[in-house]
């Protein structure tokens, strides 16, 4: 199963993926998102995340 990772040099912490997917995705005390389950939700909702992030920070390993 693929899993999606957060670039921490590249997030800014706009949380439009926590909102969308927050089974899969928590913000950090670094204001910035972090997967803390990758298969914590299907893939088409995660990709809705990906494409959802306004820097594109969320990439499928
Ligand atoms: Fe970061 Fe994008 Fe989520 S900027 S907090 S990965 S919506």
């Amino acid at each position: 199963m693929k899993k999606p990772v957060v670039d921490q040099e590249v997030c800014e912490g706009h949380a439009i993926c926590v909102g969308m997917v927050p089974e899969v995705f928590e913000m950090g005390d670094d204001g910035k998102s972090h997967v803390k389950d990758p298969e914590g939700a299907e893939e088409p909702d995660i990709q809705k995340a990906i494409d959802n992030c306004p820097v594109d920070a969320i990439e499928w390993e």
